[in-house]
């Protein structure tokens, strides 16, 4: 028996998760979006499956199911799909969303299904899919639901990682924090270059090789240990420098700048053998000017 992979919801990351699976040789089936159009073009991305508007096409005993719809869908289509009386025996039912957990898809469990997640941790920001190989997806779920998903993380070079029940919205916040805050701060930065001197585009390659670089020290050493510079280094003067400089050439973002100096200094505090006078003269000068 061939045992297909239908999608429902084929956006940025039903597609790219859906091509991923197609190159590793498993069987695509239904792809439904919530237009014919939109459908089609999800197939073309893919590089296989049928197009349709119907997710009870996308539902079958003894096959598998991703779910990559908005988090505010999920619940409503699962609602639809088990007033239908599908019997769907031995069918996996997965949805990729981080923030939730597999209750959302609990009235599937009475038309047969195992349910379960399967939450990439990779931005998709666009409809270019970004490689998925070493990419961890958290997954939580019934048992033959889990057994399933770390077979199709295995196909495509992926980790996977179960959670205990209700550990998916505080996982979430973590991703957020990895992901999200880390875009929310290099643009500052990258903006603090600029009023230095810089072009966009310098600022942009500049800022984003060294994050890149401080992020693989991080990966290798542990946060704490991989950090550097001169709050690490408790160097009192040149923060001050920093912070003249700001008030100078970009006040506006002074603010941000303190901000984020003081959680630099909270995460070198857990260092060992800090000089915890040292580091309360630099907590003074990043306080907020009243
Ligand atoms: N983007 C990321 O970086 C990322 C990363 C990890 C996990 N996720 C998860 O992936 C899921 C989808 O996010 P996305 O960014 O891929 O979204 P998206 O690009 O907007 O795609 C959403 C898909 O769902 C369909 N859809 C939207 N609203 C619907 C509704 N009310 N009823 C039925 N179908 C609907 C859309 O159909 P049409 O194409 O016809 O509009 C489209 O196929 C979310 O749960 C999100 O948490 C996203």
């Amino acid at each position: 028996v061939t045992r297909l992979l239908h999608l429902i919801g084929a956006g940025r990351t039903g597609s790219a998760l859906g091509a991923a699976f197609a190159r590793s040789g498993h069987p695509i089936g239904a792809v439904v979006a919530r237009s014919a159009a939109s459908a089609a073009e999800a197939v073309r991305r893919i590089g296989s499956g049928e197009p349709t508007i119907d997710p009870c096409r996308a539902l079958r005993a003894g096959d598998r199911t991703l779910i990559a719809l908005p988090e505010a869908a999920i619940a409503p289509t699962v609602a639809a799909l088990a007033t239908t009386r599908l019997r769907l025996d031995g069918a996996i039912v997965l949805h990729v969303a981080g923030s939730l957990d597999c209750e959302v898809l609990a009235p599937l469990r009475a038309t047969g299904a195992s349910v379960g997640t399967l939450h990439p941790c990779a931005a998709f920001p666009d409809r270019v899919a970004p490689p998925l190989a070493g990419v961890t997806f958290d997954l939580d779920g019934d048992a033959p639901a889990i057994a399933v998903a770390r077979e199709l993380v295995d196909r495509i070079g992926g980790h996977a990682l179960e959670l205990p029940r209700g550990g998916k919205p505080l996982f979430h916040a973590a991703a957020c924090l990895s992901a999200n805050s880390l875009t929310a701060l290099l643009e500052p930065a990258i903006r603090m270059a600029q009023a230095a001197g810089a072009s966009e585009p310098q600022a942009r390659a500049a800022m984003t090789a060294l994050a890149r670089s401080a992020v693989d020290a991080v990966a290798k050493r542990g946060a704490i240990q991989a950090l550097t510079g001169p709050i690490e280094r408790g160097e009192h003067d040149v923060i001050a420098a920093h912070v003249a400089a700001l008030d100078r050439l970009a006040p506006e973002l002074a603010s941000t700048y303190r901000q984020l100096a003081r959680l630099t200094l909270a995460t070198a505090r857990r260092r060992d053998g800090r000089d915890p006078a040292r580091d309360d003269a630099i907590e003074r000068l990043l306080a907020e000017r009243r």
